[in-house]
């Protein structure tokens, strides 16, 4: 496993480290920040205005679904886990996982850490008991994007995946996409049904227990808990 001494050594973005036996290319997701980002986002994002409440829901709905999650041996992995806001919500030991070596080096909590891509996870098949992966999947423009993270996932996870993603059927998404029409920069984040993403999460091997909105057709925001499929489907 990737231990917190990988911090220092963290590649550029463009080269991912790949795990042991994987064979072929990545395509990075742009995910650039100012200078100072980490720190902030750390520090404010989720503590001042209405970034608080966002916080205190996420957790809320994060906490009644792991409450439904039978964990299977092994560490939790928090990726990307930003500056380590949610890890501590996870059961017993966790991993903390980021591609941007400012934010790993923002967090600080005393887990073991990597500074690694969820595509290509520096991690041997099932080393961890579950995974979160919070507030990313918003920012991949295309479902097979999505899936292929979704993949790698399931790879490295025995037990449940909680993820979140943006729900097109959401007010919140309608206001998103009206914005050029008012001369605004259009938005890029990426919003998808239910269905849509219930079927990528069956793509990548898993299936879902339950989606939990934050605010249902308000908000996009939405968290969802899977579970490895046991058998897989010939179909997909
Ligand atoms: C909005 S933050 C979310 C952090 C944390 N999960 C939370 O909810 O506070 C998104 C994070 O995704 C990370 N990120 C973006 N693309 C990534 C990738 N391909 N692999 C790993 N981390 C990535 C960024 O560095 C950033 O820290």
């Amino acid at each position: 496993m990737a231990s917190a001494d990988s911090i220092g050594r963290c590649r550029p973005r463009t080269e991912p480290r790949l795990a042991a036996g994987y064979v072929g290319t990545v395509r990075e997701n742009p995910y650039d920040r100012e200078p100072g980002y980490a720190v902030r986002y750390r520090d404010r994002r989720f503590r001042t205005g209405s970034g608080a409440a966002t916080d205190r829901r996420e957790r809320r709905a994060l906490r009644r679904l792991l409450r439904r999650a039978a964990t299977a041996p092994g560490p939790w992995l928090d990726v990307p886990c930003g500056a380590g806001r949610l890890t501590d919500e996870l059961p017993g030991s966790k991993v903390q996982v980021d591609r941007d070596p400012t934010m790993v080096a923002a967090i600080d909590a005393p887990h073991p850490k990597a500074c690694a891509s969820v595509h290509a996870l520096p991690f041997a098949d099932g080393t961890f008991g579950g995974a979160l992966c919070m507030r990313l999947l918003q920012h991949i423009p295309t479902g097979d994007e999505r899936v292929a993270i979704l993949r790698e996932l399931r790879r490295v996870t025995r037990g449940p995946l909680l993820a979140s993603f943006f729900d097109a059927n959401s007010l919140q998404h309608l206001r998103r996409r009206l914005r050029p029409l008012f001369g605004r920069r259009r938005s890029g984040r990426h919003a998808v049904s239910r269905r849509t993403f219930a079927r990528e999460l069956a793509a990548a091997g898993f299936e879902v227990v339950a989606m939990k909105p934050l605010l249902r057709f308000v908000g996009e925001q939405t968290l969802v808990l899977a579970l490895p499929r046991m058998r897989e489907s010939p179909l997909i």
